[in-house]
Parts: structure tokens; sequence; C-alpha cells
């Protein structure tokens, strides 16, 4: 893909309260990435020459958030559902946006077989876009997720993770098992192994020995299911976090103390969870 390949061609995005040095080369009009800094709308994310440009435009656009609904909200954290085909302009936008960060996913300008899932956080001046993923509308390789992005200010506090646990959130709501399209960039693969460590592991620790006082067990499958994790990937997580052995002619889970040391020190990182119960959603109309 040509577009993939070309040039890092805008110097500096100007987008609400951040400024963002983009990463990679994304397809905005070429009068417009001459500018030393292209400025962009937060709400509607229509992009601008100037910043007078963008005053004017701010004057008439009336949003405070993204268009579509607003389908899960927990304290300040919101996340809205945009239809591809609906809300085109957005959602071009929105994969424009993307692509400055994002090396080899190509960019989709159509959106119609798109969902789009943004995460916001909630302030008295209104909603602003912390991330963003987008899912197919039908997957025949069960993708749910298709490209995934935290803003790069908001990077590496945990939102990553939580738009993950997020959209296995609706897989679980389909009754599905789901896993991210591949390739997965870098720091892609580093955030689904960690949500999928976590997950696991908080799955196992969970487990008790049976009245009996038998060592309990549990199925990849068992997993698969409670977690909406693809049994491909629970598989490899576990063969990663290196727990599955071979012992009198079956295989068993061990874990020794540092593991759950390690696992619980992780856990008390993650302080923002999704709450199901916040979640306003009953998957396709
Ligand atoms: N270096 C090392 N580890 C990193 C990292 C970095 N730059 N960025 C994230 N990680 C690790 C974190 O350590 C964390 O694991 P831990 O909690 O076990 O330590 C895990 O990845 C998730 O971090 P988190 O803060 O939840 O993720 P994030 O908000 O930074 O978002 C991405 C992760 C992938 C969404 C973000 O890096 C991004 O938008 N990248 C550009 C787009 C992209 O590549 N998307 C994926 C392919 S579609
Ligand atoms: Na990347």
């Amino acid at each position: 893909d040509d577009v993939v390949t070309r040039m890092k061609n805008v110097e500096l995005i100007e987008i609400g309260r951040w400024r963002i040095k983009p990463w990679y080369f994304s397809p905005y009009p070429q009068e417009l990435t001459n500018n030393p800094i292209l400025y962009l709308c937060e709400y509607c994310l229509k992009y601008l020459k100037s910043n007078k440009c963008l005053e004017r435009h701010l004057a008439k656009c009336l949003h405070r958030h993204p268009p579509g609904n607003e389908i899960y909200r927990k304290n300040n954290i919101s996340f809205f559902e945009i239809d591809g085909r609906k809300n085109k302009a957005y959602a071009q936008n929105l994969c424009l946006l993307a692509k400055l960060f994002l090396d080899h996913k190509t960019l989709y300008y159509d959106t119609d077989p798109f969902l789009f899932y943004v995460m916001c956080e909630y302030d008295n001046r209104g909603y602003h876009m912390v991330g963003f993923f987008s899912k197919e509308k039908e997957s025949s390789e069960d993708y749910n997720v298709a490209c995934i992005l935290t803003l790069p200010p908001y990077q590496r506090k945990g939102y990553g993770k939580l738009l993950i646990e997020f959209s296995y959130e609706l897989s679980k709501v389909e009754c599905k098992t789901g896993s991210p399209e591949k390739p997965l960039s870098d720091l892609g693969l580093l955030s689904y192994r960690s949500y999928w460590s976590q997950t696991i592991m908080e799955i196992l620790l969970k487990m008790k020995p049976t009245e009996q006082g038998e060592q309990p067990s549990i199925t990849i499958n068992e997993i698969s299911e409670k977690t909406s994790i693809k049994k491909e990937d629970v598989v490899s997580t576990l063969q990663h976090l290196n727990l599955i052995n071979y012992y009198k002619g079956q295989y068993i889970i061990t874990m020794n103390t540092e593991q759950v040391d390690s696992h619980e020190r992780a856990m008390s990182k993650r302080i923002i969870r999704i709450d199901p119960k916040c979640l306003h959603w009953q998957g396709k109309d």
C-alpha cells in the first residue's frame, strides 16, 4: 500500500489542550500539511489550517462530544459507539488521526463496515477523546478489534488496557470470543499480552480446591468462555507465562509465589476498570 510507506508529512497537530508530534504519514490534504501545525477540532475531528480557522469553527461547532450513542459511563469515563456509515465524516477524520500513529494498518476510506468505540474523559468543558478502537460489524475471523489507539499524551497510564477490556466486554455481551486483527504493532502486542496475562491469572487465582480437597481444574475452553479471549490467545498466554507443565501424564498449571506477587503488584496499578453494569448495549440492532 502506497499510503503506509510514505514519509511522515505532519509536523505537529493541535487537538484540544494538546500539541502532539505524529509518528507516521497520514493522507491529510497537502495544502494543510505544509503548515507547521495542523489544527483539529477535538469534538468533530475536522482539520483546519490555522488557529483562526479553528476558533471560527469552534464558535459554530456545537458538539462537545463524539457523535453516536453514549453506551458506557462511569465516573468521568464514557464510551461512544459510532457507526462508520451513519457518521462517515467523523469516522474518516478519526481514521486520518489514527494513521498518524500507526505505520502498518491500511486506512479505511470505506468506513461503512466498521463501528468505532471512542473513549472520553469528561470535564466541565466537554468530553475529551483519550483513545478509541474500531471493530468490523461482521468479522469472519472473529476479530473484535481492528485498530486501537491511545492518544500519545494519555499513553502508558493504563488506558490502552481499559480499551482492550471494553472490547472484551462487548464480546461477552455478544457471547463470542474475539481477538485483535493481525498484524499487531509492537506496542499493541505488549498491551494485549499484558491484558491477557492479567485476565487469565485473575481467573486462575480465583479457583478454589474442590470439597474433597482436590486441586481445582479448568479447561482452555472454560477460560476462553469466561473471558471471551480466543482459545489460541489463551494457550499462547499460558505458554508465555510459562505456567503449563506436564506431570504424571497430564498438563497442569503451576505458579510460584513470585508469579503471584508480580500479578498482584500489577493489578494494584489497574485502578480504573470497566464496570459491566455501566455498559448499556445489547449488541447489534
Ligand atoms: N514501552 C514499553 N511498554 C509499553 C509501552 C512502551 N512504549 N507502551 C505500553 N506498554 C506496555 C505497558 O507497560 C503496559 O503493560 P504493563 O501494565 O504490564 O506494564 C501495556 O503495554 C499496556 O499499557 P497501557 O498504558 O494500558 O496502554 P497505552 O494506553 O499506552 O496504549 C496502545 C497501548 C498500543 C494502544 C498505544 O501504544 C498506541 O496507541 N500505539 C499506537 C497505535 C498502535 O500501535 N495500536 C496497536 C495496533 S492497531
Ligand atoms: Na506502533
